[in-house]
């Protein structure tokens, strides 16, 4: 059986695809034709996932997962949320995003965080929804040189390093993505 992950990061779909059983192939959106950027306009994370995975079963009648994540911050309201990659602007850069929250939580005593993840799943007829949290808190300086985005500033609950000082196989089986795909391959597993 043929599922679009809509996405084309390789290195992604190869590491669900590893974990899949056998009768489930993964195929990115460059494997089905899909060349146009996807709208993200929705308000929420919940929103873009269910936007992203939508658009590909109904343009192109595949089933599909999408995922989308944001970090949310508690003294900022849950900002940066849906709009964690471009919080500082549409330059989208790490660096410039992670100065801005610095500055943002510089006046505030709570630095409490959690990033989420959402898996929108279109199979067979119906939409399944699978969250992954990871709780933490927005450290006072960037460490660590792994990972992406945020990571130098999280500092997951029960470590004293950030994400990007822990080893990327401690990352993937705490981190908001990994429980988010570890759902999605239990629902899997149990439906074949
Ligand atoms: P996306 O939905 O996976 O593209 O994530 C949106 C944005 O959230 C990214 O551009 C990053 O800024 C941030 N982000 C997502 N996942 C992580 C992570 O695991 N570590 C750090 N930042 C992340």
């Amino acid at each position: 059986m043929k599922i679009v992950f809509a996405s084309n990061n390789k290195n992604k779909i190869q590491e669900i695809q590893q974990l899949l059983p056998e009768t489930i192939q993964l195929m990115s959106l460059e494997d089905i034709g899909c060349f146009e950027e996807i709208p993200e306009t929705a308000a929420t994370i919940e929103g873009n996932a269910i936007l992203k995975a939508d658009y590909v079963t109904q343009k192109y009648g595949y089933d599909c997962f999408a995922d989308d994540t944001g970090l949310e911050v508690t003294a900022l309201n849950g900002e940066p949320g849906v709009y964690s990659a471009r919080y500082a602007g549409e330059q989208r850069s790490a660096e410039d995003n992670m100065n801005k929250l610095l500055t943002e939580l510089s006046t505030k005593n709570n630095r409490q965080a959690q990033f989420k993840t959402v898996i929108t799943l279109n199979y067979k007829g119906e939409q399944h929804l699978f969250t992954g949290i990871a709780k933490g808190s927005i450290t006072a300086n960037k460490s660590g040189d792994k990972g992406f985005g945020y990571d130098p500033i999280f500092q997951p609950n029960g470590y004293n390093e950030t994400f990007a000082e822990l080893p990327i196989e401690t990352k993937n089986r705490i981190s908001h993505r990994g429980i988010a795909v570890q759902k999605l391959i239990s629902f899997f597993k149990n439906d074949n």
